[in-house]
């Protein structure tokens, strides 16, 4: 196998939101040989952007150099060191630890409460891994049912829904320099997760490729349904929240998220557009004043880390009117305003930005409270 390489290529396809730009050259890798390999002859003046399945970006623009993909794909349960788990120690597997593995192994041996630990290519779909995890009766993956992207960049980005984010699951996270070709792995402590955060977006920004993941699932009985209204969707689905399976949850988690949020297939987005902003006790006194005057309502609202109040950003831009609103080809999701979309298929980075910014100014203006997006901005 060699890489691939399209020169002048077409990103339509490449980001969920269905922007219509181009890159100088696609590069995709299918191991780390291939990366590296790519990386000793690249141009180095040439900036350089790593994509998963970017279904977390708003491409404003044709990327004026070269954008690299993964299609590392391999899952591969790993014997368990002891001590290992989330933000344990760690080895790092040697380099010929069957990254091109296909995904084959006889886990149907695993006793019934055990953890397995999982390695997984980058590139595998990470919904697949959900399901894979589901089928093999292993919890930990399936509130994070049918977010779109890829295990890399869940790792980057991590991901979460429904209580539960990746970093729970993340033991490490294996790399290659982007500069020296050296594989470096990194434990979850030293990843630094935030809420939809990570040092990869952060002070290592750049200047890594996750090539693979190792993450801890479990064959215990552990399914997480206090989020909003799992446990009711649950008890509605199958008449008892007792003697569930993953597959179960799973199911749930995927009719909930296809009643709210646009098909990927059908319209074009990024998920969640805004990150909630995490507000000081003062401000939130001045959201819910807001709410009181104006007869909005109670104000839905959860303590956050630091003393800080997590206030729902959809909760805001739905108080705001937003819903279902269009401009141009640019639209706000009805049935979950922190979703922009590209409603006609034909929205430019320019109609995106517009409506950004107006959602962004209106909700500063009446609740004081600055919304910050989570779509990376190219
Ligand atoms: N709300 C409204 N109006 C609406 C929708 C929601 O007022 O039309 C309010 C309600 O108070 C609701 C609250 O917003 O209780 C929260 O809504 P929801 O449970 O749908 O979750 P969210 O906070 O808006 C987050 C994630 C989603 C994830 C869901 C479920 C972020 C930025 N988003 O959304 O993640 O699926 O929780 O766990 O944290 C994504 O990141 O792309 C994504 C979809």
């Amino acid at each position: 196998m060699a890489l691939t390489v399209i020169q002048g290529a077409d990103l339509s396809s490449r980001n969920t939101f269905g922007m219509r730009v181009s890159c100088r050259r696609l590069v995709e890798y299918r191991s780390e040989q291939e990366l590296r390999d790519y990386l000793v002859d690249r141009p180095s003046e040439e900036p350089l952007l790593h994509i998963g399945g970017g279904s977390n970006l708003l491409f404003t623009k044709d990327f004026p150099g070269t954008v690299l993909h993964s299609c590392i794909k391999f899952i591969e349960p790993l014997e368990a060191a002891a001590g290992e788990g989330s933000g344990g120690c760690c080895t790092p597997p040697g380099e010929n630890s069957g990254l091109l593995k296909k995904a084959s192994p006889d886990i149907s041996a695993t006793p019934a409460t055990e953890e397995v630990l999982l390695r997984v290519g980058a590139g595998v779909v990470w919904d697949d891994l959900c399901a894979w995890c589901a089928e093999k009766g292993l919890w930990g993956t399936e509130n994070l049912s049918l977010i779109p992207g890829e295990v890399g960049a869940a790792a980057v980005q991590n991901i979460g829904a429904y209580g539960r984010e990746v970093k729970d699951l993340i033991v490490r996270v294996e790399c290659i320099d982007l500069k020296t070709g050296e594989k470096v792995v990194f434990d979850n402590g030293d990843c630094r997760y935030g809420y939809r955060d990570s040092a990869f977006k952060n002070e290592l920004k750049g200047k890594y490729a996750v090539t693979a993941v190792v993450l801890k699932v479990t064959g215990e009985y552990s399914p997480e349904l206090d989020y909003g209204h799992v446990r009711e969707a649950v008890i509605r689905e199958y008449g008892s929240d007792e003697k569930l399976t993953p597959m179960m949850v799973r199911k749930v988690i995927i009719d909930t998220r296809k009643g709210k949020l646009p098909e990927p297939s059908e319209v074009g987005s990024a998920g969640s557009f805004f990150r909630n902003p995490y507000i000081t006790e003062n401000q939130y006194r001045t959201v819910e004043s807001v709410a009181e005057r104006e007869g909005l309502g109670p104000v839905p609202h959860f303590p956050v880390e630091g003393g800080l109040v997590k206030v729902p950003a959809a909760w805001m831009i739905d108080k705001c009117g937003w819903k279902g609103v269009r401009r141009g080809n640019a639209g706000v999701w009805d049935t979950q305003p922190l979703v922009l979309v590209n409603a006609t298929g034909k929205a430019s980075p320019d109609e995106i930005l517009g409506l950004e910014n107006e959602i962004i100014a209106s909700v500063k203006n009446r609740f004081g409270v600055t919304l910050v997006p989570e779509v990376e901005h190219i």
